[in-house]
């Protein structure tokens, strides 16, 4: 049965036909005001969220569905041990679809093996948040009126910003792009992305620590917050938190057409005088983060059978490296095979289904 746990679970036609249904669930929305009569989202949040969670519940109201769920983790039995896959099993008995985060990566992909229902990832750890990239997606055709042909600038934490991660890979699939790549030394592009993504893709791209200098090129800039949550060393989050702040000045060298996106929250990355600037696309932005979500539940529903997601083990490694990756959620859920996958940029190099993390045979 079909999950959205990455982005490339969806093909570029798929991908654009939600952006096309989400198009016009904007233009009509009393055409899908019952389209999900009786049927139930269940949000299970084991991380704090504003828009994620609320958007994906103003969703399922908005198509005449109900909600249930928890925001935290200790409001729920996992707080007494139960794990994801028991989890996922005895919501499949509750509700219709599951949209979940969490802060472990690959537990979404773990739930979507247990259960009977669709499971959407709502953000894992630092790894993927598919639903903010196809809300980036719809944010950009709406903004720019394509999604080829664009030179795209990521700002700020590239190491740990899943939705930076999850954006260049869906964009990867679209022509023309160019990707200018600004971050501090300790917060690059983790290598493996360069690699099988950009590279493999023949994608263009520059690399620089200086956002002024970029700016006046890009189309788009793609603004992110340096996550707090995310640094094992307070001191290196101390020194490079304030690495990058887009104010007005610096935007006077930008073109007059940029869009300015950031998938929010912000601490202080954008100068709150920016948000009166036209460019400024983060707040509309957060709206088309409701549509996009209302059309991929449409979507899922449509294609729910009962059957739980079932990977092809005939390529992989099983049960023979052990994930090194303390942020893995092997590393907590009991009797869980251990699944690696050859990746063909690095050759001899083993990465974890669940997290993507690097081991050798
Ligand atoms: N963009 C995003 O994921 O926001 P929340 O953490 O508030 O859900």
């Amino acid at each position: 049965m079909r999950s959205l746990i990455d982005i490339h679970d969806f093909s570029v036609e798929e991908i654009d036909s939600l952006i096309a249904v989400a198009g016009d669930i904007i233009k009509n929305p009393e055409k899908y005001a019952d389209k999900c009569k009786r049927k139930k989202l269940a949000t299970l949040f084991f991380e704090p969220s504003t828009r994620t969670r609320l958007s994906f519940e103003a969703a399922m109201l908005e198509l005449g569905g109900s909600v249930i769920g928890f925001s935290e983790a200790s409001s729920s039995s996992a707080a007494k041990g139960e794990s994801i896959a028991d989890t996922a099993k005895v919501i499949s008995a509750y509700a219709d679809i599951i949209a979940m985060r969490h802060p472990l990566e690959g537990a979404p992909y773990v739930a979507a093996r247990n259960a009977s229902i669709p499971v959407i990832n709502a953000g894992d750890g630092g790894h993927n948040h598919p639903t903010q990239t196809l809300t980036d997606l719809l944010t950009i055709a709406q903004e720019k009126g394509r999604l080829n042909s664009l030179t795209v600038g990521f700002c700020g934490d590239l190491k740990y910003g899943r939705t930076v991660h999850s954006l260049i890979a869906a964009l990867a699939r679209y022509t023309g792009i160019k990707i200018v790549l600004i971050a501090p030394e300790e917060l690059k592009l983790p290598s493996y992305i360069k690699k099988d993504i950009i590279k493999k893709n023949g994608m263009e791209y520059s690399i620089s620590e200086d956002l002024e200098a970029a700016l006046p090129e890009l189309d788009v800039l793609y603004m992110t917050r340096i996550q707090r949550e995310r640094f094992d060393d307070p001191e290196v989050y101390e020194r490079l938190k304030d690495s990058y702040v887009l104010t007005e000045e610096k935007l006077k060298e930008a073109k007059s057409d940029l869009a300015i996106l950031h998938p929010l929250p912000r601490v202080n990355e954008i100068s709150v005088k920016v948000d009166n600037d036209p460019r400024a696309c983060y707040f509309r932005q957060v709206a088309y983060g409701k549509y996009i979500r209302m059309a991929l539940i449409l979507r899922l529903l449509e294609e729910a059978d009962g059957t739980p997601l079932r990977e092809d083990r005939s390529s992989l490694i099983v049960n023979e490296i052990k994930c090194k990756n303390r942020r893995c959620i092997t590393t907590t859920e009991q009797e869980l095979d251990q699944l690696f996958r050859v990746t063909d940029a690095e050759k001899g190099v083993c990465r974890c289904i669940y997290c993507e993390s690097k081991a050798n045979r």
